[in-house]
């Protein structure tokens, strides 16, 4: 679609809450005109759209000449992993890692940093090693590549998958993890002081959908925020084969509604559904604000490390696949698809009351709503929010326990989100088909 005018305008709604309620709907167009590479499609609301790169096919014509022409952002593939940047004990090399870099940057694109500590691609030496020695050699390892890379990299995948797979939520056993579960958090805090421009991400697979795996994370990335932990991102690797879980913007939304950016980290998709695949991806990182952009995980199929399953956007002779007009398109639906509502029901919040209102993401089709739940000048205990959906469905919800899916939807707290401070709030989030327009919601204290 094409479109020829940019316009943002503010539209007042009425709205039929039984108290007083105000609303207004924000309708945010989309750019200009339809852009012709990837990276420019994703610029134009704020994105960016990157590709892994390894350094050993920089002399590649073909390679070089998409890498330049489509993409605006870099990861390293290998090259600033620990094996590559420590092969030994306090001896550092940079040769490949700056050889990404500084083609990237040379040519206006800008680097993600991938990864400080990671169980797998550990040099030798580390991975022989454990407790008190180990933790210092990880901690000296984070502070002296970011102070390498001090100023150059837009993210950093501080950890990279420390959390297990399966139902438990929990971490992943490694050595890593055995020098106790503060090794995150440590070294969240050793990269902000090495590098404090960079803004600093959790980096994971099989966090796709809302699953035990992605929870686990979820509450972590709470925690430090609640603390003042030093994160800024969560990165989703999304290895994906054939579709894109039905909750996938949901999740990511879920996490946005923690403070921090999320960012699509190294997409690739196998199966004969993979341009449907990578169009919804796009869409929903389209649709969640804080999605900040999409990295490919390689160019060309043949650049893959997923071994002839061909699961990226342009065939091993570089041509562009029916994957690469997928995700362009979306990027230059821009923001027409989503609008986003945002109304405010006031239900009398006086002493022992509560409000709540609610931004509605919308598309066609279907819907993402969060509410915030305020109290009033008394604190709560719990709360109970009251929706109405006469032309919507919820498929799924987080941070509240639900009753109903249509018509009188009933949303309360969850054992750590009841008690709010007065005048303090606090969010929950469902995902639906259909409309999600008409939710008036309305609060009470329990
Ligand atoms: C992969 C690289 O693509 C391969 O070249 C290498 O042999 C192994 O690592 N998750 C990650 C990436 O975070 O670093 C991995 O990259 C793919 C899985």
């Amino acid at each position: 679609m094409k479109l020829t005018s940019r316009s943002v305008s503010l539209v007042p709604i009425v709205a039929t809450a039984s108290a007083a309620a105000l609303g207004a709907v924000l309708v945010v167009s989309a750019p200009a005109s339809a852009a012709t590479t990837l990276g420019a499609a994703a610029a134009q609301s704020g994105r960016y759209f990157g590709t892994a790169v390894a350094a050993g096919k920089l002399n590649d014509q073909t390679y070089v000449n998409i890498l330049n022409t489509e993409f605006n952002m870099v990861t390293a593939e290998n090259e600033m992993k620990w094996d590559a940047t420590e092969p030994n004990r306090g001896q550092f090399t940079y040769s490949g890692g700056d050889r990404v870099l500084n083609q990237a940057v040379s040519n206006g694109k800008r680097v993600r940093g991938h990864a400080l500590l990671w169980h797998q691609q550990e040099p030798g030496w580390a991975q022989r090693m454990e407790g008190s020695d180990l933790r210092q050699a990880m901690m000296n390892h984070v502070t002296q590549v970011a102070t390498h890379y001090k100023g150059k990299i837009y993210a950093w995948d501080v950890v990279n998958e420390a959390f297990a797979d399966g139902g438990s939520g929990g971490r992943r056993d490694s050595n890593l993890q055995r020098t106790g579960n503060d090794w995150i958090e440590a070294a969240f805090r050793a990269a902000r002081a090495a590098d404090p421009a960079a803004k600093l991400c959790y980096n994971d697979y099989n966090t796709d959908s809302i699953n035990p795996k992605s929870t686990g994370i979820y509450n972590m990335v709470r925690d430090f925020k609640s603390r003042g932990v030093p994160i800024d991102c969560v990165g989703f690797q999304a290895h994906l084969t054939n579709t894109a879980p039905s909750d996938y913007q949901a999740n990511l939304q879920r996490f946005a509604n923690l403070g921090v950016e999320v960012q699509i980290t190294e997409l690739d998709i196998s199966g004969s559904n993979q341009a449907n695949a990578y169009g919804a991806v796009t869409r929903a990182c389209m649709a969640v604000r804080a999605c900040a952009g999409i990295t490919v995980w390689g160019i060309r199929d043949t650049d893959s490390w997923r071994t002839g399953q061909n699961p990226l956007l342009f065939t091993g002779s570089g041509a562009k696949k029916a994957a690469y007009n997928s995700v362009l398109d979306a990027l230059n639906a821009g923001g027409t698809g989503p609008t986003t509502t945002t109304t405010t029901t006031s239900n009398d919040p006086g002493p022992g009351g509560c409000t709540a209102s609610v931004s509605l993401n919308q598309w066609d089709g279907g819907f993402v709503a969060t509410v915030k739940v305020t109290a009033g000048s008394r604190a709560l205990n719990g709360w109970r929010v009251t929706t109405t959906l006469s032309n919507g469905t919820v498929t799924s919800s987080w941070s509240s326990n639900r009753s109903g899916t249509s018509g009188t939807v009933t949303f309360t707290n969850v054992d750590y989100n009841g008690a709010v401070p007065a005048g303090q709030s606090t969010e929950f989030g469902f995902q639906g088909t259909g409309s999600g327009s008409g939710l008036n919601p309305t609060c009470a204290a329990t």
